[in-house]
């Protein structure tokens, strides 16, 4: 089973950024222990970091055809303002779980609408980066059914 994990603006600085907010563990800590609860398990993990827009738009389009079963993202802000990439995803039909770290619903009301929630096959926030822990288990026991 092939997993790509997508995280998009400013959560390349997790660790650093706002720590209170979003945790003390790098985006590189997360992703190393995904890849190792998935390659633990017998399947693949790849993780892919961009700041923009476009990039996470070819990202999602080139997993159409590399394998990818499910996609785990926290679209970081652009959650709230991107239906160029909820697009994206709806395009390629691969079924994804959405992650905040923080509660989203408890901060500034600009964060409480998702373009992609509508769609996502679940959504997990305010737990902190054991969200992408708890969707790639969910993931690995088979809770969602694969497109294709
Ligand atoms: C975030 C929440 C977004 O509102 C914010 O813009 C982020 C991170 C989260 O993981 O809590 O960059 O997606």
């Amino acid at each position: 089973m092939q997993i790509l994990v997508l995280n998009g603006p400013n959560l390349n600085l997790l660790g650093s950024r706002e720590p209170a907010v979003y945790g003390a563990q790098t985006l590189a800590q997360i992703d190393a222990e995904l890849r190792q609860m998935a390659g633990a398990r017998g399947a693949v993990l790849d993780s892919f970091q961009s700041n923009h827009e476009g990039a996470l738009i070819d990202r999602v389009h080139a997993a159409r055809d590399d394998g990818t079963r499910f996609i785990i993202i926290n679209p970081g802000a652009f959650t709230h303002t991107s239906v160029a990439l909820r697009d994206a995803l709806a395009g390629v039909a691969i079924p994804f779980i959405e992650v905040h770290l923080s509660n989203v619903h408890r901060r500034e009301p600009f964060r409480h609408h998702s373009y992609f929630s509508d769609l996502a096959e679940g959504v997990i926030v305010g737990l902190g980066a054991a969200g992408y822990r708890l969707a790639l288990t969910h993931l690995l026991d088979g809770g969602i059914k694969p497109a294709r």
